[in-house]
């Protein structure tokens, strides 16, 4: 999309919390806060130093006035370009997700605020080096990736999560999945620099996703029964965060077809793997309410079967275009 008019947003849409909510969300970041301080400690332990320049191969850069991009330089794959685009704009997002992390945990204490911060500044690599790399290579229109940026930030994200145990499901599925799409855009790249980039920017998405998976570890423990059910209404309610990317829809199936990122994928190596680990389908004394949500739980996740099924079963028909291997 090319312009330069800002879009219009609606009313905002995140539902107002209620005092009620507020003050059980305080209550529930004080007594995790000396979880936090763990996971936090042990995050800086085992998180590894590194720079993105080290990872942009800089020889093959050109001035763009003397040598404007055009549409035969790319190496990439179209289906490769699409990807690399979503994984960019949904990292440029940053200003959004760092306003919503922090109202979501800014009511927190010491580590809480430690970790909004650690979190940000390592998200804000990810954009740098994806960016630099399409950039130096030219395997993306640098004009309509800045003009999309623009578009995107100005629309910003925004997540519909009216509790913190929410917010902590939400993210937890979410960096797991980005990590997979990631991991799994640097192969089907098959340019050993971009997939060398991915498996550093996975690497990061990985730990992100195992503080947020045992800080809610750590609350099921607290509120098992609120806590069920924020990951039920996640589970059932979730969508990539870069959904609002113009032509998101068409992009995701193409990213489907080549098997970077698929509902096989969403089931069986972003949600099963979480769920198994919280043991959400063995835990006991629930109350009714609960109960109910894993049932949902339980329904959704045999739709998502079917429908990855039916997914598979149409592609083996029509069998268009290079689908990557399982990782397995
Ligand atoms: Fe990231
Ligand atoms: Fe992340």
């Amino acid at each position: 999309m090319v312009t330069d008019d800002p879009p219009r947003r609606g009313a905002p849409t995140i539902p107002l919390a209620t005092t009620a909510s507020l003050d059980d969300d305080v209550a529930l970041l004080t007594e995790l806060e000396p979880e936090a301080g763990r996971l936090y400690d042990r995050h800086l332990g085992v998180a590894q130093e590194w720079f993105p320049h080290d990872y942009i191969p800089y020889r093959l850069g050109r001035d763009f006035d003397k040598e404007p991009w055009t549409p035969d330089q790319p190496r990439l794959t179209g289906v490769a370009q699409v990807s690399f685009e979503i994984g960019l704009l949904t990292e440029d997002n940053l200003p959004s997700y760092h306003r919503l992390i922090h109202g979501m945990f800014g009511k927190g204490d010491g580590a809480w605020m430690n970790w909004v911060g650690r979190w940000t500044a390592e998200e804000g690599r990810h954009a740098i080096v994806l960016r630099d790399y399409l950039t130096v290579t030219r395997n993306l229109d640098p004009v309509a990736l800045e003009r999309a940026r623009m578009t995107q930030l100005q629309q910003g994200y925004d997540h519909d999560a009216p509790s913190t145990l929410r917010g902590l499901a939400y993210v937890a599925f979410q960096e797991l999945a980005t990590r997979i799409s990631h991991r799994n855009t640097g192969r089907y790249s098959q340019d050993p620099v971009a997939d060398r980039i991915m498996i550093r920017i996975a690497a990061d998405e990985n730990l992100h996703m195992v503080f947020y998976r045992d800080i809610l570890g750590a609350a099921l423990k607290i509120q098992p029964s609120r806590a069920v059910q924020a990951i039920v209404d996640e589970v059932l309610a979730f969508e990539m965060p870069g959904a609002g990317i113009p032509g998101f829809l068409r992009k995701a199936a193409t990213i489907a077809k080549a098997g970077i990122y698929d509902l096989r994928i969403h089931r069986d190596e972003v949600l099963m793997p979480i769920l198994k680990h919280w043991r959400i389908f063995e835990l006991t004394g629930l109350d009714p309410a609960a109960e109910e949500a894993r049932r949902r739980l339980a329904d959704h996740l045999d739709k998502l079967d079917r429908a990855a099924k039916r997914f598979e079963e149409k592609l083996a028909l029509t069998g268009d275009g290079t689908r990557l291997a399982r990782s397995g």
